[in-house]
């Protein structure tokens, strides 16, 4: 078992439209969030000393921390940047230039690792730094896939390009690549750690390159707002819009602006029509819309005008005739609303306006425009990269090509490396490093190269003995080592392979005994045990690793966020009250039950369009008050996601309050495992519950404002529709929290015993992390098959109990549900197994966020699928790697599905 991680490119984010509504609190000075301060690493690129700037920014050294190759210059003449706008002026006066090579990478290293959300920026100005006078055009890569084109205006253009990704390694690479077209080079490299939940493209992992960032309502002197005024790195550009007004405040603002972090220059200013008759116009044909991308934008919303008895300004934004919004805003709300508009949609504009009957006229802060970039190619999978990564720097390798990912572009995989791209990640399956002056020993991590046929070494100075650990590569055909001044015996593990395929070349070591009369290999009779105790130090440790990478940020108070979250088209369900009699109809005076959940009885129901629902009837000792039952049940109206059950409506007359949900055909997941299901529910129908059940999780988590807990996560609140599609049930009667750690307020004990965080018992409090946990109980009753309680004889058994021992014994095939028959993948068991560990930490903060949950789950199945794909061979083709894109978004369907 190793470590396994990241090639993943598809998370399936929240909906496609949230608008996030935060009223009024006083929060803005306590600021203790570790990772929210602004910007983490920035390389003043050709400065190889750290450094400070005018503006007393600091500035890491250019240097072999970050990339290997490349030249350094100066800028000749220091004053052709001293007039311009740009705060990164002096930046610019040093660059790097790659004349070696097609691709040269930066390599940067964030601290929070992978599955966060990070902004990174690249600057670059010629300034004619090689004298030649000549303007080159080069291409970015973000990792394995194209991220911009850099065309220069002129000498002294200072180009910027921005992305915003949440990252799926630990390392993220800025590549130049030389087309031919002149010297790539690079004058200034930016990252910026951000809230994981905004800047998210809704339904996939793609990263969002920023297009354009403005700000309304500037005075005409200003032409910038930005860091160190923005924490997050964006400049904003002073902004115009004909025929508009703008507007300003001159109060201190004291609102909680921590999701998007806007600059409060960003909120005191805006535009607003002359009048409430005439609409503002946001003229986009200077924009590069393209028909391939998906874009998204962002429209900020600080209503500070003073509003007379409380009233509302409504507006509609209007993005082209089918794509409509309706944005309302009281007194000091702040919002953004997020867009997507899909593909194929080209905007010209936006035009805002007033409601019919609204008194104030239409008004908007600032907008942003990103472009969802494509990413077809798939990482080498993430152990070949650290295993070649280890390799590179062990013998301190200096090959140009030998940067950035291993296989992938294939164009510019590293030089003597071979890959199978047959299969949805590429891995690497011979590697020739012959006569390339490697001294010293042959390090282990060669025997971590899984899929590894071909290891050619010879022609170095190698030294010590040949590592038994070479003979665990299960496919390794040739071993050549010709050549080396290795000593030792030949591992006799190794000598028993030769015998059965691996061709071993030794020629040419004259330390090295290659008789069986050698000192005799004593290893073998500890090697169980070994190998059992090493299985459990490598979960341990993959499971510490993991939890230190997807640390999560700690999210802030806030007391009284309200959200909203929306589908698409419009607000659902704005007015399904169900009377007591439709009631009565709809389920035929209640005559199907079929179930009962901790809240009451559940009744079969059919609504006039036949549709089939659930209704749920609170019984009448689980009623909370009038009020607290309406705007809950508001609030659940408004959540909509695929993976989440919804609600249809509810009822609130009289004595009757009752629930309407959409009707889940397949129930729910704990019958679905039991002994007393005939269809037993396969190996990747599981992961894709699990896929499927996470992605509902980290909607409710990172994509609800403010954060869902749900509380009650068990299998039997998994329910699956006619399609086996998982959703979270139950969700919102949990309560909406202020936020993740507030949850003392709560006012009803919740929870079931056997899903419920041990944190629970000293701390008294549920928070995210406490549904991470009941999670991880769920993963692992879909391995297993078990309950999370069992009875026995002895009393209650606990499913960790239960798994634990077989874990320590690493017999994974004890601890699958031996119902499947063996037929699943090892690999992917090990992972899930690693996932649902780490879920179940003891300590909370050592659970993973859901969000890097959902990523390990996507690679978990996808190891899953490319396996079936294999065995049925003739069902491959060349075409595999092309989609492999869309297939990584797995059986995901649109939101709009149903
Ligand atoms: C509103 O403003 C527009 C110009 O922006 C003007 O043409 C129109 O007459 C105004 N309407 C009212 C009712 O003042
Ligand atoms: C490795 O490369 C060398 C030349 O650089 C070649 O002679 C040798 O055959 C290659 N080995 C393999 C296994 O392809
Ligand atoms: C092993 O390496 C030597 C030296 O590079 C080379 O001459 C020989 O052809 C290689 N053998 C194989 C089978 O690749």
């Amino acid at each position: 078992m190793k470590i396994r991680p990241l090639w993943i490119l598809a998370l399936v984010v929240p909906a496609s439209l949230i608008i996030h509504l935060q009223k009024s609190a006083q929060v803005f000075a306590s600021d203790d969030d570790q990772t929210d301060t602004g910007r983490e690493i920035s390389i003043d690129c050709g400065v190889t000393e750290e450094s400070q700037d005018s503006n007393g920014f600091h500035h890491e050294a250019d240097d072999a921390e970050f990339v290997e190759s490349g030249k350094i210059y100066n800028v000749s003449s220091d004053d052709i940047y001293a007039n311009s706008q740009e705060q990164v002026w002096e930046q610019m006066k040093t660059v790097r230039s790659f004349p070696e090579g097609v691709r040269n990478c930066y390599t940067l290293k964030p601290k929070n690792g992978k599955c966060n959300n990070y902004l990174i920026r690249v600057y670059m100005s010629y300034g004619n730094y090689d004298h030649k006078n000549s303007i080159p055009y080069f291409h970015l890569h973000l990792g394995v896939n194209f991220w911009e084109k850099i065309k220069f205006q002129n000498v002294t253009d200072i180009r910027r390009k921005t992305v915003v990704q949440l990252s799926p390694t630990n390392y993220i690479d800025v590549c130049l690549i030389n087309v031919g077209k002149g010297t790539p080079f690079i004058s200034l490299l930016e990252l910026w750690p951000l809230s994981n939940s905004i800047y998210r493209a809704s339904s996939s992992l793609l990263p969002l390159g920023l297009m354009t960032c403005v700000n309304l309502g500037m005075s005409e002197n200003l032409k910038f707002i930005r860091y160190a005024a923005d924490i997050y790195g964006r400049s904003w550009l002073n902004g115009k819009i004909d025929n508009s007004k703008p507007i300003y405040t001159s109060e201190g603002i004291n609102i909680d602006v921590k999701e998007y972090r806007l600059p409060s220059d960003v909120l005191k200013t805006a535009v607003r029509a002359q009048n409430v008759s005439s609409s503002l116009y946001i003229n986009l044909t200077s924009i590069n819309f393209t028909a391939d991308n998906e874009h998204y934008i962002y429209l900020h919303f600080f209503d500070f005008e003073e509003h007379s008895n409380g009233e509302v300004r409504s507006m509609e934004i209007t993005f082209t005739d089918t794509i409509r919004e309706p944005v309302t805003l009281k007194h000091e709300d702040v919002r953004t609303l997020v867009k997507k508009i899909p593909k194929g949609v080209i905007l010209n504009g936006i035009s805002i306006t007033s409601t019919p009957g609204s008194s104030l006229p239409p008004m908007i802060n600032a907008y942003e425009i990103y472009r969802a970039l494509p990413q077809p190619n798939t990482p080498t999978h993430e152990e070949d990269v650290d295993a070649m990564r280890n390799i590179k720097h062990a013998y301190n390798i200096m090959r140009i090509s030998w940067q950035g990912d291993p296989c992938m572009p294939i164009d510019y995989r590293w030089a003597g490396v071979t890959c199978n791209y047959s299969e949805r990640i590429p891995r690497v399956t011979s590697l020739n490093m012959s006569s390339s002056k490697l001294a010293g020993q042959i390090v282990t991590s060669f025997s971590n190269l899984m899929t590894l046929e071909a290891l050619d070494l010879s022609n170095n100075q190698l030294t010590g003995e040949i590592p038994e650990s070479l003979a665990e590569l299960p496919n390794l055909k040739l071993l050549n080592l010709t050549g080396n001044n290795l000593t030792g015996s030949i591992p006799k593990a190794l000598r028993d392979k030769s015998t059965t395929g691996l061709t071993l070349i030794l020629d040419g070591n004259p330390g090295l005994c290659q008789t069986s009369s050698c000192k005799a290999i004593t290893k073998k009779f500890i090697k169980p045990l070994v190998a059992s105790v090493a299985s459990v130090a490598v979960l341990t440790t993959i499971v510490y690793i993991s939890l230190m990478l997807c640390r999560h940020k700690r999210k802030h108070h806030s007391d009284s966020k309200v959200m909203l979250v929306k589908k698409d088209d419009q607000i659902r369900l704005k007015n399904q009250g169900f009377s007591q009699a439709e009631l009565h109809r709809i389920t035929k005076d209640f005559e199907t039950e079929i179930g009962e959940g901790g809240f009451g009885k559940v009744y079969l129901g059919r609504l006039k369009d036949v549709t089939q629902v659930a209704v749920k009837l609170l019984s009448k000792s689980s009623q909370q008050g009038f009020d607290e039952f309406q705007s809950e049940a508001n609030l659940l109206s408004l959540i909509y996601h695929k993976n989440l059950v919804s609600l249809v409506g509810y009822c609130d007359d009289g004595d009757m309050r009752a629930l309407i949900y959409e009707y889940m055909e397949k129930g729910n997941l704990r019958n679905l495992l039991s002994d007393n299901n005939p269809n037993v529910l396969k190996w990747n129908e599981r992961l894709q519950i699990a896929l499927d059940a996470a992605c509902g999780l980290d909607y409710l988590h990172n994509g609800c404002k403010p954060p869902i807990i749900h509380r009650d996560l068990k299998s039997s609140n998994i329910l699956l529709s006619e399609n086996m599609q998982a959703k979270i049930a139950d969700f919102g009667l949990s309560k909406a929290f202020a936020n993740d750690t507030d949850s003392h307020i709560s006012t009803r004990p919740v929870g079931t015993f056997g899903y419920l965080d041990p944190e629970f018992h000293r701390s008294g409090n549920l928070n995210k992390k406490s549904d991470v946990y009941s999670f991880g109980i769920i993963l692992l009753e879909l391995m297993t098959g078990q309950r999370a309680i069992t009875g026995t004889s002895e009393g209650t058994r606990h499913i960790s109990d239960w798994v634990n021992p077989k874990l320590e014994i690493g017999d994974i095939q004890a601890i699958v549900d031996p119902r499947l028959e063996r037929k699943f993948s090892t690999a992917s068991a090990w992972k899930l197994l690693e996932v649902a560990m780490s879920c179940i930490a003891p300590i909370a903060i050592q659970r993973p966020d859901i969000s890097c949950v959902v990523i390990d789950l996507k690679q978990c199945l996808a190891m899953e699928t490319s396996l079936e794909s294999a065995e049925s061979s003739s069902l491959i083709s060349s075409t595999t790697l092309d989609s492999s894109y869309s297939q990584s978004g797995m059986s995901y369907s649109p939101p709009s599905a149903r």
